[in-house]
């Protein structure tokens, strides 16, 4: 960082970097310890000698924990206390309080975003949408945790670097700000549909034993945002989600190559006696 530092002089850090897969935190806590604490404080170390106008931390809504799935008036705001579920979502909230933490005690100019799950291009194929669209691809089995019923609120990746971007340029130094769309879905509703526009048969869908500790529903209330910066999303989902399909389907050598090498361990330890 020290090299990067000095070659670079950035004037504006955003942290995109983390491991972010809760199945592989439940595996190996410790790296996402190192990577997701660790890693935040060597870079807000880095911003304090070396000087920055602003550091961005690109968090996550998992740190609020989950709401119920019979409760859809209740929402995640920023006053929300953190509550987590999986070593994951503890790693992310610990490097929020950490950046808050370099905020009050050493005056770093530092803002906070709070995301519900992105889809788009480019997704790791560990994830729930690349997953199954690189499955039903091959007429492979589609794991679904234990019931499907439990729901994410899904945005497209090009309204979340909107919003980090409109944040980093108009948004309120040492504030956090949530992030979402109001496009809540039970995991199985996504299935069915990437089943639907590929033209493959429910019947690949099979349930399988659920995740540990699987948090039940997420929900973003993004008034602060639309309030104070303007921001609302622009892709629809039932856009975003063909969109994607489209990507899936144009740069298979992108996901194949990725999911014919190490990749094939991971998924036979996941779901080989699931
Ligand atoms: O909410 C934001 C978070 O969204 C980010 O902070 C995380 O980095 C990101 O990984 C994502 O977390 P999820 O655990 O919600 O995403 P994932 O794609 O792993 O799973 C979405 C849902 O689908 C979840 O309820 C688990 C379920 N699922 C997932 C996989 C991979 C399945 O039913 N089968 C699967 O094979």
């Amino acid at each position: 960082m020290d090299k990067l530092y000095e070659e670079e002089h950035p004037d504006i850090v955003v942290n995109f970097a983390a491991e972010s897969h809760v199945d592989r935190s439940i595996e190996d806590p410790e790296l996402f310890l190192r990577t997701n604490i660790l890693g935040t404080a060597t870079l807000l170390d880095a911003c304090r000698k070396y000087g920055i106008k602003r550091y961005h931390q690109v968090s996550t809504d998992e740190v609020y924990g989950d709401l119920p799935l019979d409760r859809p008036d209740l929402f995640f705001t920023e006053t929300t206390p953190l509550h987590t579920s999986s070593p994951y979502s503890s790693s992310k909230a610990s490097a929020d309080l950490l950046v808050l933490a370099y905020h009050r005690t050493y005056g770093l100019p530092v803002t906070i975003s709070r995301c519900s799950n992105n889809y788009g291009p480019y997704h790791f194929p560990e994830k729930l949408i690349p997953l199954m669209i690189a499955n039903a691809l091959a007429d492979k089995p589609l794991p679904v945790y234990g019931e499907g019923k439990n729901v994410r609120d899904w945005l497209y990746v090009e309204d979340h670097c909107k919003a980090i971007d409109l944040i980093i340029r108009k948004g309120t130094v040492g504030e956090v700000y949530n992030v979402g769309g109001h496009n809540e879905k039970q995991n199985i509703e996504i299935v069915r549909l990437i089943c639907k526009e590929l033209g493959k048969p429910e019947s690949l869908i099979t349930y399988v034993t659920d995740r540990k500790g699987h948090d039940l529903r997420y929900a973003i209330d993004p008034t602060k945002i639309h309030n104070e910066l303007g921001w609302l999303p622009e892709t629809k989902f039932d856009d975003g989600i063909r969109k994607t399909i489209k990507w899936y389907l144009e740069n298979r050598k992108w996901w194949e190559t990725i999911i014919s090498g190490e990749y094939q361990n991971y998924y036979e330890k996941m779901y080989g006696n699931r």
